[in-house]
């Protein structure tokens, strides 16, 4: 089975990123990325993407209108398709049963609707998306319900595992590609059309083929351990800060046992991201419909945690200025989830402002690429407040970190962007008012040197010398 025509449903953060790179990897082959958003497409026709991911405008453009296309014409690229990737949105449910846990399957269930309309020839149907285990059988029941005569369908499991900010080095260079797929002859052979697709670039020893439900739930069980161990340093920044342990130096020992490993051991003001939370929402909500509660109740204090953690670094905020920021500036430095990223997503900065906010603050923002509107949408939303008017008065977005921190009592750094290591604090500080407090969220400031300064310095999971007291005025030499 040859491959010669890709259709992906689906033109986000993961459907955009991954077929540009197939396209580039795979000259032979046509890639058509697909979206109902006329808006989304028409910016990836343009010269600004809808996402910023560091070297995608490099491959878009290289690509772009020879192998790789961008269009609404939905219809034409599935018929014309060997293989569709479905790659659209899984959302957590916000009604209905399963409220708050379960994936929401609609658009998948749309694709695959879609999918079974439109065919008039075989295709391989991968669902790229991360969905729960089990949901290629949903796929399956529609198309199977639907076929017409001629038409036969091989569903897979192809989900994705870049990590946003990264997504291009992280397909180009994958560590593991994994497809599961029927343990039938037709089956393996859709298996092995797609491996094809991937050898094109990723050595075959990289390439794990499994069955459909392994595949689903590895994608769950992989977001759910990488989270697990951000919860579990998060919980020892507590301990540290509270006995004098450094956090860093612990992730550092502990990180050098093998079993353990180095990686993703950053303590933080918690994790965000669109998938972190709802993956581990998803797998609690199918613990328990699997009537195990213990398995859901694990899981749940990684998602529970997180919560504190985020809370944790907020109230240390409020706490050090005096216990009220009522008519306060606080200058909130960085609104994305993470560096390189303009994705603001279950963002920490979210949950962040909302308290500081409901507790009478007026924050003066900065991020180097989300976009205004995108920091009123998500502050403004009803599940962030009742009183969106309150909060667009109190909130002001700036276009430069020194404008933010002009006047402010604060400075809250919430996206550890290197930009903000790169600062003069030395400017800063004088054009912030006194006590001056820097809040580091994210541990990549020179906090000596802050407090060399004049800063009153908060971090995660250290305990700073000075930290507490209010430091005489004027006993700086200030340039
Ligand atoms: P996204 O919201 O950025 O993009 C999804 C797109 O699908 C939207 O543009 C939407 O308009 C479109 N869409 C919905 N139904 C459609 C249909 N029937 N036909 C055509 N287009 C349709 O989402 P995303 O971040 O790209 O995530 C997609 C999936 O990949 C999710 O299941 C997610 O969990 C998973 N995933 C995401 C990441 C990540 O880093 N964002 C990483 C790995 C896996
Ligand atoms: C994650 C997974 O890494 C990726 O494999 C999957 O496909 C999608 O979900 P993403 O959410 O894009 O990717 O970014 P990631 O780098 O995992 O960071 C998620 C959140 O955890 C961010 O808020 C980040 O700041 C935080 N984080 C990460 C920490 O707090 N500490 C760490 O050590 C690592």
């Amino acid at each position: 089975m040859v491959i010669e025509k890709i259709c992906c449903l689906g033109a986000g953060y993961v459907g955009g990123p991954t077929c540009s790179v197939i396209a580039w990897k795979c000259p032979d082959i046509k890639v058509t990325v697909c979206d109902k958003s006329i808006e989304r497409i028409n910016q990836w026709n343009s010269d600004k993407l809808p996402i910023y991911e560091p070297g995608l405008d490099e491959v878009v453009k290289e690509c772009r209108g020879k192998n790789l296309f961008f269009s609404t014409d939905i219809a034409n690229s599935i018929q014309e398709a060997d293989l569709i990737f479905i790659s659209v949105n899984t959302p957590t449910k916000t009604i209905g049963n399963g409220k708050g846990r379960a994936a929401d399957l609609k658009y998948i269930e749309g694709a695959a609707r879609m999918i079974a309309d439109l065919a008039t020839s075989n295709k391989i149907v991968v669902e790229k998306s991360t969905v729960p285990v089990k949901a290629a059988e949903i796929i399956m029941k529609i198309l199977r319900a639907n076929t017409k005569p001629g038409v036969e369908y091989q569903i897979l499991s192809n989900p994705e595992f870049l990590a946003e900010g990264t997504a291009i080095v992280d397909l180009v260079e994958s560590e593991r590609v994994l497809i599961g797929g029927e343990d039938t002859p037709e089956g393996q052979k859709a298996v092995q059309a797609l491996c094809w697709v991937y050898e094109h670039w990723i050595p075959a020893k990289n390439i794990l083929t499994t069955n459909t439900w392994s595949s689903e739930l590895s994608k769950l069980a992989a977001n759910a351990f990488l989270a697990q161990r951000i919860s579990s340093i998060n919980s020892l920044s507590a301990v540290c800060e509270a006995t004098g342990a450094d956090v860093s130096e612990v992730a550092r020992a502990v990180g050098r046992d093998s079993r353990i490993g180095p990686k993703f051991l950053e303590a933080s003001i918690g994790f965000g991201g669109s998938c972190f939370q709802k993956d581990i929402l998803n797998l609690i909500y199918l613990s328990e419909c699997l009537n195990l509660p213990e398995v859901a109740a694990y899981w749940q204090q990684v998602v529970s945690f997180n919560d504190y953690q985020k809370n944790r670094f907020t109230r240390k905020v409020i706490e050090s200025l005096f216990n009220t920021v009522s008519d306060k500036k606080i200058a909130i430095l960085g609104f994305s989830f993470k560096k390189n990223t303009g994705d603001t997503r279950e963002s920490p900065a979210i949950c962040v402002s909302k308290t500081l906010l409901d507790e009478g603050a007026k924050l003066h923002i900065y991020d180097p690429k989300v976009e205004t509107d995108q920091i009123y949408y998500e502050l403004t939303h009803p599940q962030v407040t009742n009183e969106p008017e309150v909060v667009r008065k109190n909130i002001e977005i700036h276009n430069s970190a020194y404008s933010a921190v002009t006047g402010a009592h604060a400075l809250v750094l919430c996206t550890e962007w290197d930009e903000f290591k790169e600062l003069d604090f030395k400017k800063i500080y004088n054009v912030m008012m006194k006590p001056a407090y820097i809040f580091d969220g994210r541990k990549i400031l020179d906090h000596e040197a802050l407090i060399n300064i004049g800063f009153h310095v908060q971090t995660i999971g250290k305990r700073l010398s000075r930290t507490g007291s209010i430091r005489a005025q004027g006993s700086q030499t200030l340039p």
